[in-house]
């Protein structure tokens, strides 16, 4: 097992050992401002702690200090939660039926409905499957056929795109696959990858923020035979943690209107829909399978006193190995899955902790970055059922080798490659099965990252051996840096309708950053552009 005791970071970790290699040396040479100094931190940190909580001076100087802090750059800061610690919501696996060939049906509908997330406050809005907010887990295993049958009962028109998977272009849920007020639209695929945490969310051309915002998000888990000695028993032992925020407009609604240039923050932050959450714990280790579904938050998911978690899986599936992380960094989109170790009866407090995104001070702060607050407590019983140690081996995945053409994708001011989104345009054509380098570069001043519908990508970096790379899908690209990634698509080919590229902050997305590519087989000709839509 190796040990890496830094925070893990994907792209930037705040260790030297995993940074991306430079691109360009006029952007890479721009040194980064120091940390902030320690007095900053303290004004945010320790009183946005929980444990203040009880003392209504402190919890009042707290948010009139953040609130401060915050005004500059758009970030509110997030407050202590006065509401008394509640039961972490588990959202429910959603239920799936077999047809007549055998194929896994699971339906959801998309509705809206009232939530209460603060005491006495009635929150509109919008959740899957029967909850007012999110949505249920989907379960599938690998080798299933399935069935995602999405009826749109909202006023607006709306899609469902299946964040991570490898699916067909047609049932990709991209903004090509509307399902208008009242209609039901229909995805089936074969699900042919490994075990991992995906999940899913609308992806409306221009509207995806608000949509995810309303609370249209839920997790899709894929299993596989993956060594049974993984705490598996959800809600048990394995335990979903959805990540966002939001603030909250005078009349009990969210504030969809105070973002800053990364994008939207709340003050608030839910798990599962959850404020100021706990955990009963009965085992002695709790498999995490954290989502960060803000729309521009980062957070470092963490112990208050950095004691170690056992990192098992990322975006795309599990690690090859274990690795004793200190932290784990996710920007919007990001997953990772950890296991922790819990002794009975003493509780544990896992927060964000504050962190380096390679930006400016400012920009940090505009991020979230700056910020530090609890997540969870976990409360263990005072007799735990043993659970067995995390195995040595995880995935056994062939890594990807590099073989085919670099792709150069540039970053910057909510563009890529100076191209904002058009729907009928094709960006890339990219053989199936195919294993690319995909070069990132950030010539912004802002934090962004990239996802790659249909992909399952590995971070290329000169310090972590082939055989240790992780599974990504999405990856962070900090300002003034470049990320490269073995990148593969495929093995479904369509050349008509395309999948997406683009930044997961949901502002940036919703702004046109973002290009479109289509996945072709030998001999297919790829359309040049795409019929039903005008340019512009
Ligand atoms: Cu999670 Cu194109 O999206
Ligand atoms: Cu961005």
């Amino acid at each position: 097992m190796l040990e890496h005791s830094e925070v893990l970071t994907w792209a930037q970790p705040t260790s030297g050992s995993l940074r991306p290699r430079a691109y360009d040396a006029d952007t890479s040479s721009r040194r980064r401002p120091p940390p902030p100094p320690a007095a900053t931190l303290l004004v945010v940190s320790p009183l946005s702690r929980r444990r203040f909580l009880g003392a209504t001076l402190a919890a009042a100087g707290a948010v009139a200090v953040s609130s401060v802090a915050g005004c500059a750059n758009g970030n509110p800061g997030v407050r202590p939660s006065s509401a008394a610690p509640r039961p972490l919501a588990i959202p429910p696996l959603a239920p799936s039926t077999r047809d007549a060939a055998g194929r896994r049906v699971v339906e959801l509908v998309a509705a809206p409905g009232t939530s209460s997330f603060l005491p006495g406050v009635a929150t509109p809005t919008w959740g899957y499957g029967g909850l007012p907010f999110g949505g249920p887990t989907v379960r599938v295993a690998r080798g299933d056929d399935v069935v995602l049958r999405v009826t749109n009962r909202l006023p607006e028109t709306t899609t469902t795109h299946w964040h991570g998977a490898s699916v067909p272009a047609r049932a990709d849920g991209g903004p090509h696959q509307p399902i208008a007020p009242g209609a039901t639209w229909e995805a089936s695929w074969r699900v042919d990858q490994p075990a991992a945490t995906l999940w899913y969310h609308p992806h409306p051309h221009g509207q995806t923020e608000r949509h995810v915002l309303r609370g249209l998000f839920g997790l899709f888990v894929i299993d596989d035979e993956v060594p049974a000695a993984l705490p598996s028993t959800y809600g048990v032992d394995d335990v979903p943690l959805v990540l966002t925020d939001r603030s909250f407009a005078p009349d009990g609604s969210f504030d969809e209107q105070h973002r800053n240039s990364v994008g939207l923050l709340g003050d608030t932050v839910l798990v599962n829909g959850t404020v100021a959450p706990y955990l009963d714990v009965t085992t002695t280790r709790v498999r995490l399978r954290v989502l960060n579904a803000s729309s521009a938050r980062s957070y470092r998911v963490a112990f208050e006193d950095e004691a170690p978690l056992t990192l098992v899986g990322t975006d795309g599936g599990l690690l090859p190995a274990p690795r004793t992380v200190t932290g784990v960094v996710l920007t919007p989109g990001e997953r990772a899955e950890v296991v922790v170790d819990v002794t009975p009866g003493r509780r544990r407090v896992l927060r964000s902790l504050s962190h380096d995104l390679g930006a400016v001070n400012g920009v940090t702060r505009a991020a979230g970055a700056d910020d530090s607050f609890d997540l969870l407590e976990l409360r263990p019983a005072d007799r735990l059922t043993a659970s067995p140690p995390v195995p040595a081996r995880l995935s056994r995945e062939t890594p990807l080798a590099e073989g085919g053409r670099t792709r150069r994708f540039v970053l910057s001011n909510n563009r890529i490659n100076g191209r904002a989104m058009d729907m009928s345009r094709i960006d890339e054509v990219v053989p199936a099965s195919a294993t690319e380098v995909w070069e990132f570069t950030n010539r912004h001043t802002l934090p962004h990252n990239m996802h790659v519908h249909d992909a399952r990508m590995q971070v290329l970096d000169p310090d972590v051996p082939a055989g240790e790379r992780a599974w990504k899908d999405t990856v962070a690209v900090p300002p003034s840096t470049t990320v490269r990634a073995l990148v593969r698509v495929g093995p479904h080919t369509d050349p008509e309708v395309p999948y997406m590229l683009h930044c997961h902050l949901l502002r940036h997305e919703d702004d046109g950053m973002m290009l479109q590519f289509l996945v072709v087989g030998a001999g297919q000709r790829a359309a040049t552009t795409i019929a039903g839509h005008d340019h512009g």
